[in-house]
């Protein structure tokens, strides 16, 4: 599996200087095992299981290899959380006859996976010193696993002024040792990258830094890059306390059996919340490490919180589609970096840019499109701005207009005309990007404008002899009412493996997002850096989780998640039903339930909640074997024995419906925890071509913790016409004087 890098150019610039000292010690080792590979092996449950200590572990699981084995140090992990199996070095043959024992599941090479803030506390209505960001909350008491690229631990936002020790029931280790160490912050630090050499977890991507100070970095004045997005940095829970679990390297990625040792570890050490930014696509359930890791998370009462990928706007483009995991779509907020295009015909263009140069003069420059001579191919390396591209072409003390896109990113396009003598750059939008635009660290005056930007401003370059523009800097601007809109990347639902569950959950800040960096990118210290991604996003709810658990120790992770999904905004700043990427309204594959609002989730009202045992009829009712749930679950299943249910009706807080011409019913039962005596009354906004009816309409509660169960019929209307919509969406909301609990509906025609 190759972790997405969800954030682009700069990891990758970033970890190239990095990588060439370890690389000379890691090739003699791979030398000798040309002919293995990692395999994830999965046993059958033992009987004795319960009474193992970690010596029992090691020699039950050694028992299935040869000993031969025990001097080569084939096994690589060995797992007694999330896993009842270990990571082992075979060679193919080795591993065939290992999947030939009785007692062996399942015996497969392991996968790559790809890696997937100043101001975003304010734009979630986050106000220091009151509410959930009030002196004793802040996240106070939770622990958050990181499970990334390792972290910078000397940067302020991991400063531990004023924070008390981590809570007694913390098991876990920090390796960092001499200057650098862990604190009451950075609590522990663990390195599952298996290298000749084992080093400290020190980040070499920059990755892990950014999440985990997104999630929860303290509060650090003064932040910002080449003087933008300035302001008070901080994560979502400033006060919780940070364990980092590093199982990427820039060599070979983030390796399968190092993302299930550290979320085995991490339950283990005892986290609340576990956060990974990073995935594989869609994949059975049991053969996807982090679903698998985070169903045994889920048991043990930790809240894990994963990105939806950057593989949007397509739809079914989700990564991380498990009902037990907090699926985390991305969204803008409403700080821009802004520049314009101005063209000599007086029209301006506003757009985004990083590097806002204050000495650049706003003089009108000779304006060409590199990708203007004609159709080959190329000409189109050159309307990209690819290296090498632009030699033939004058562009010398002109402004030139690259297309997004072409495998490269645009920074390195914009090296590209600066090396062909180009003066400054306008960076246009593929249609698939819309309106998204980023603020990145050019390395010239730039300026990425919206596709129909881009349109407008190529129609004025052939419509005139000699064309010109410039680029205006207009800085920080925050106040856009769109905010927050759904970013192009950000990866769509339907769910592949679980369609009859509605993916994403939630969306959150992912776009243009500062917060603490490894490296400077601005001769400024600390380092700060803005980067997007689901990667960014993620954390952000993993912190809103860390807050929630804070001040209501005893719930679920499910009635966490209930309470987030539930009270998310569909509106956005302006009030309007929130716009995508093409400024039209998102649908419900995009945002999932909504916006997250993290007050409101603090005081839900209702929730659904799930037990683990709740899945099971689930991933019956899904068509897997037993042995495949056994996998995830670990613990002894039979289907035959078990009454299966269809996937929409699990006790989910969204439904996602597959409808033919038959009426289907399904039922939902309601947790009071809010005031001791409620009254809620249901209010539909019915799907097209549906007929809703719910029983009953009315629900009164009377105790904390009371649960009433209520049942939902989606009729099919086949005389009303849906035109050529191929789904529709709607929602279900119980509403009382004080809260409205409200759950999302997508209709998949059949
Ligand atoms: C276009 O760029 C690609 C990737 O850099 C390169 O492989 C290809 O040869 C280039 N084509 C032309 C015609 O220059
Ligand atoms: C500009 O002119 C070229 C060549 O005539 C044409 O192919 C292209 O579509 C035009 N572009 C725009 C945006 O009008
Ligand atoms: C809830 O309602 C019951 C019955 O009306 C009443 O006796 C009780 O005092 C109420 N409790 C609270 C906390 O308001
Ligand atoms: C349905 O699609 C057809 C063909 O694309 C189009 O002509 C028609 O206007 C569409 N109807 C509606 C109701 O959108």
């Amino acid at each position: 599996m190759k972790l997405a890098f969800l954030v682009g150019l700069i990891f990758i610039l970033c970890s190239i200087n990095q990588s060439t000292s370890v690389l000379a010690a890691e090739v003699n080792q791979e030398h000798d095992d040309q002919n293995l590979m990692t395999y994830i092996v999965h046993v059958k449950k033992s009987e004795n299981v319960a009474s193992f200590q970690s010596e029992d572990f090691h020699n039950w699981y050694h028992s299935f290899l040869p000993q031969t084995f025990a001097h080569k140090e084939r096994m690589v992990f060995t797992y007694r959380n999330v896993a009842s199996g270990f990571a082992v070095k075979l060679t193919p043959e080795e591993a065939k006859s290992l999947q030939e024992k009785g007692e062996i599941v399942s015996a497969r090479p392991e996968r790559i996976l790809s890696l997937h803030t100043t101001h975003t506390p304010t734009f979630l209505g986050l106000k220091q010193g009151q509410g959930l960001w009030s002196d004793d909350n802040l996240g106070k008491g939770v622990i958050i696993g990181v499970i990334d690229t390792g972290i910078y631990p000397f940067h302020p936002s991991f400063n531990d002024e004023g924070m008390p020790p981590p809570p007694a029931k913390w098991k876990g280790h920090c390796e960092f040792t001499g200057e650098a160490t862990c604190n009451n912050k950075l609590i522990g630090a663990r390195n599952l990258v298996k290298s000749a050499i084992q080093e400290p977890p020190f980040e070499n991507f920059f990755h892990g830094t950014h999440t985990a100070a997104e999630a929860a970095g303290r509060f650090v004045e003064d932040a910002s890059v080449f003087g933008n997005a300035k302001g008070v940095a901080a994560g979502m829970a400033p006060n919780a306390h940070l364990a980092i679990y590093k199982v990427c390297n820039d060599k070979i990625g983030c390796t399968e059996s190092a993302i299930l040792a550290a979320m085995d570890i991490a339950i283990e050490d005892g986290v609340d919340v576990l956060s990974l930014s990073l995935g594989l696509g869609s994949l059975s359930f049991f053969e996807d490490p982090i679903a698998i890791g985070a169903f045994a998370a889920t048991q043990k009462g930790v809240f894990v919180s994963c990105s939806a990928a950057n593989s949007g706007p397509e739809y079914s483009t989700l990564s991380n589609e498990a009902p037990w995991i907090l699926t985390v779509g991305a969204s803008t907020i409403d700080r821009k970096i802004v520049a314009s295009a101005k063209l000599g015909n007086g029209d301006e263009f506003d757009g985004e840019t990083l590097f806002q140069p204050k000495d650049f003069s706003p003089q009108l420059l000779p304006l060409v499109y590199a990708g203007s001579n004609g159709n080959s191919n190329q000409n189109q390396n050159q309307s990209f701005c690819l290296p090498g591209s632009l030699k033939n072409i004058d562009v010398s003390g002109k402004v030139v207009v690259c297309d997004i896109g072409g495998g490269v990113p645009a920074v390195v396009k914009g090296q590209e005309v600066l090396n062909s003598g180009g003066v400054a750059m306008i960076v246009a939008n593929s249609e698939a990007i819309g309106f998204s635009t980023f603020a990145i660290p050019h390395v010239l005056p730039a300026v990425e404008v919206s596709y129909a930007a881009g349109l407008i401003i190529k129609g004025y370059i052939n419509s005139t002899y000699n064309p010109t523009a410039t680029v205006l800097f207009k800085g920080t601007v925050i106040g856009d009412s769109l905010a927050p809109t759904v970013v192009s990347f950000s990866s769509r639902g339907p769910s592949q493996e679980s369609p009859g569950i509605l993916k994403p959950d939630i969306i959150g800040p992912g776009v243009n997002i500062l917060a603490a960096w490894a490296i400077s990118v601005d001769n400024e210290l600390p380092p700060y850096n803005i980067v997007s991604g689901t990667s960014m996003s993620c954390p952000h709810l993993s912190g809103i989780a860390a807050l929630i658990k804070s001040s209501h120790p005893d719930w679920s992770p499910a009635a966490i998640k209930s309470a987030i999904m539930t009270t998310a905004n569909t509106v956005n700043l302006g009030g309007t039903p929130i716009v995508d990427q093409r400024l039209l309204p998102a649908d419900v594959f995009a945002t999932g339930a909504g916006h997250v609002n993290p007050v409101k989730a603090n005081d839900p009202g209702l929730v659904y909640d799930i037990q683990p045992e709740d899945y099971v009829p689930y991933l019956c009712g899904l068509g897997y074997s037993d042995r495949e749930i056994e996998v995830i679950v670990q613990w002894k299943v039979k289907c035959s024995d078990v009454k299966s249910i269809p996937e929409a009706q699990l006790n989910y807080p969204s439904f996602s419906i597959l409808l033919g011409s038959e009426s289907q019913f399904y039922t939902r039962t309601l947790t009071n925890v809010g005031p001791v005596n409620a009254t809620y009354r249901v209010e539909l906004d019915v799907p097209l071509a549906l007929g809703m009816s719910v029983n009953p309409s009315e629900i009164t509660f009377s105790e904390i913790n009371e649960k009433v169960s209520y049942s939902v019929d989606f009729i099919p209307q086949v005389k009303v016409n849906r035109g050529n919509n191929t789904f529709a969406q709607g929602s279900l909301t119980w509403v009382s004087d004080k809260h409205a609990v409200r759950v999302p509906i997508s209709v998949i025609f059949k």
